[in-house]
């Protein structure tokens, strides 16, 4: 038996379970601190929910579970009698043990002063562009590359995923934390889905910078196109846009952001995962009257709706590429030429080069080469003298090709702009003709019209040295002589490349 003052002294009274005390104090402060940290601060990062909800309250648990463990183990001790090692007898009228006492003190604070600055650090890097671009380094490369030559490079990827306020606070920390173990397990799908299924209303991210009064009248666009011929002939539209939206206290909603439930409410129901299939539509209009839009060439009529989930439209409806384009071959090449990064007199560049973009290659570094060897032996062989008399020009467009690659082509990621429908437009993708396609009708036979003029004014088009121009407006005018457009829609043609 050990002695009387022995058992009358508590289990706990043994080193693990003081261990176990002093660990779990530390892990709770830390979350406290990370907690705290991050629900004040003003941008949200979704990844460190894996620390502050997982790995710290993993190791809080372990902490707690050692302290009656270690009491349990003194109890087994102290039944079979064996001798109880007391704590030392801390005496702090012996100078020697005060020196001793301040001096573990003083580093244990020091210590825990240390770890909290390092937790800091470590917050913020979570936070930074560098963690969600680069840390997943394989998985977020595309929208990564892609989104550093956006209009949008300088918002932070939190801006648009996250946004504020404590309820999307904690969900995408949980999703967060899936998130990363599906990294980790390397469970994560090829290409990353699209579209986002939990992505927060606009309202509140979208929104937070540009809300719908900024907008009014129209938008001026110009595209230039070149042509798969030899002489990569030019043709140019140039568009006014009508953004048009509302100034609530003045007039009327009007125009395309009109959709943006400044009025009426638009929602839909797209029967495909991507939300390119769109038969079913409803609108709701402020006094509560509804209407509803089907697809004529479809199954589905108003009272008996795809079995998917009903949308309110919002802005990522149409901008569902705000900030991580992946560009198409035929786009990116125009634009290139346009700038002239492409030398617009090379025979057959325009053709060849969307060939050496829309081609199969496992990796971005094998792009790199059978590019520059594909385009190097079609001008050695076809255009001899092209090709010793404009060799540097050849070669400048040739880097700017596989520069146009490794910014908008991943295989190892799977992403290409096939991938990734942009809804904005009708030209490459179904976008707005999703809906306005002379196929959606209500009962009392209202339509949603694809005439061209709905949206917006062709106010030039046509080769350089013919080019109409009429700021009323033009009828349009394609440059193939054929009017299958007319019945058509662009993107069954136009694919991109
Ligand atoms: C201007 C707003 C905005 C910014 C900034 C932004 N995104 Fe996105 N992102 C979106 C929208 C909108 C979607 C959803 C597209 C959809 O649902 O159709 C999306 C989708 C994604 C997807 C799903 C796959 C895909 O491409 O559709 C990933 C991955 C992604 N974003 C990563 C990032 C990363 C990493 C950053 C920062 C480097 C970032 N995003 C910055 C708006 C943004
Ligand atoms: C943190 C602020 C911020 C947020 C959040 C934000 N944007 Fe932007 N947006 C900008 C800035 C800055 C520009 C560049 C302004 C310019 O070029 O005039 C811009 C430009 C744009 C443009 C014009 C691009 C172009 O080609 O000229 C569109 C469209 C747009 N944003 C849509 C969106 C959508 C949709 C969302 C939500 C998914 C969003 N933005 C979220 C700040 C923001
Ligand atoms: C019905 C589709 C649609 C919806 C919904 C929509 N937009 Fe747009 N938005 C457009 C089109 C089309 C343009 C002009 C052409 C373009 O950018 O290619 C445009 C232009 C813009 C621009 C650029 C304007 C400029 O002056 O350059 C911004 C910024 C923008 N939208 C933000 C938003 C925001 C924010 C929302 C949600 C509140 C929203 N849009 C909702 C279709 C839409
Ligand atoms: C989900 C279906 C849907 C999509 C996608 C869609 N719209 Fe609409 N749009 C509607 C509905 C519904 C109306 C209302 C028609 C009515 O009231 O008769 C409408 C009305 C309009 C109007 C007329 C607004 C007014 O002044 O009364 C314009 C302009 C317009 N859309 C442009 C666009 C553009 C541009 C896009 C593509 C960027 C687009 N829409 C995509 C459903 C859609
Ligand atoms: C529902 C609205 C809507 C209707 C109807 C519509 N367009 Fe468009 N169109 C758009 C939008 C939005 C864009 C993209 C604007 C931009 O970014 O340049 C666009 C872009 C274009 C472009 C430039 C294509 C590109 O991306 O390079 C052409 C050309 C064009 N439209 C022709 C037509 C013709 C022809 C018709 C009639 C058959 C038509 N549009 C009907 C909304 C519409
Ligand atoms: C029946 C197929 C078909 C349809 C439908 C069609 N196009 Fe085309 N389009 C062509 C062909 C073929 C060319 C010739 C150049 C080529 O092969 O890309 C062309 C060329 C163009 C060009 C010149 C630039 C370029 O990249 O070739 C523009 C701009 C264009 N079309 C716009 C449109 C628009 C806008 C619509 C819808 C309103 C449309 N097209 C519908 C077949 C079509």
């Amino acid at each position: 038996m050990p002695p009387e003052n022995q058992q009358k002294q508590s289990y706990f009274h043994n080193w693990i379970s003081v261990l176990g005390i002093i660990f779990s104090v530390i892990w709770f402060v830390i979350i406290l601190f990370l907690w705290i940290l991050d629900f004040t601060a003003k941008e949200k990062n979704p990844y460190l929910g894996v620390v502050i909800y997982f790995f710290l309250p993993m190791l809080l648990t372990f902490s707690l579970v050692v302290i009656p463990l270690g009491a349990w183990r003194e109890r087994k001790k102290r039944l079979r009698g064996i001798k109880v090692r007391r704590f030392p007898i801390i005496d702090f009228n012996n100078p020697h043990h005060q020196q001793l006492a301040y001096t573990i003190w003083g580093i244990v604070t020091l210590f825990f002063l240390f770890t909290l600055v390092g937790v800091y650090q470590g917050y913020h890097f979570t936070e930074s562009n560098e963690f969600c671009g680069k840390l997943c380094h394989e998985v977020m490369k595309p929208e990564f590359v892609a989104y550093s030559q956006s209009p949008h490079a300088r918002v932070k990827c939190v801006e648009c995923h996250i946004g504020p306020g404590v309820n999307w606070f904690v969900r995408s920390k949980l999703s967060g934390t899936y998130q990363v173990f599906s990294v980790l397990a390397k469970k994560y799908p090829r290409p990353i889905e699209t579209p986002v299924k939990n992505l927060r209303p606009a309202q509140e991210t979208c929104e937070e910078c540009h809300w719908p009064r900024q907008f009014y009248g129209a938008v001026e666009r110009n595209h230039q196109y070149y042509m798969p011929d030899e002489k990569n002939s030019p043709w140019q539209t140039r568009l006014l846009i009508r953004v048009g939206g509302g100034v609530p206290p003045y007039g009327k909603e009007e125009g395309i952001h009109w959709h943006m439930n400044i009025k009426d409410k638009v929602y839909y129901i797209a029967s495909d995962d991507k939300r390119q299939v769109i038969p079913w539509i409803k609108t709701v209009s402020p006094d509560g009257k509804e209407r509803i839009f089907v697809d004529k060439t479809s199954k589905f009529t108003a009272a008996n709706p795809p079995d998917k989930e009903m949308r309110l439209m919002d802005c990522m409806d149409c901008h569902n590429r705000p900030s991580h384009v992946f560009k198409s071959p035929s786009v990116a090449i125009d634009e290139a030429m346009a700038y002239g990064a492409i030398d617009q007199s090379l025979p057959y560049i325009k053709r060849e080069a969307v060939k050496a973009l829309f081609a199969d290659y496992s990796s971005q570094p094998e792009a790199k080469i059978k590019i520059q060897q594909n385009l190097e032996n079609f001008y050695q062989k076809n255009y001899p003298q092209e090709w010793s008399e404009k060799k540097e020009n050849i070669n400048k467009a040739v880097q700017s090709i596989i520069q146009i690659y490794g910014t908008n082509f991943f295989p190892e990621m799977k992403v290409s702009w096939k991938e990734y429908p942009n809804n904005i437009g009708h030209w490459i993708f179904p976008g707005c003709f999703r809906c306005h396609d002379e196929n959606h009708k209500t009962e009392d036979g209202t339509t949603l019209s694809r005439e061209c003029n709905t949206c917006h004014t062709i106010i030039e088009q046509g080769a350089p040295d013919s080019l109409e121009k009429n700021a009323e407006g033009l009828s349009f005018r394609h440059p193939e002589e054929d009017e299958s457009w007319k019945e058509m829609s662009c993107s069954e043609c136009h694919e991109g490349k």
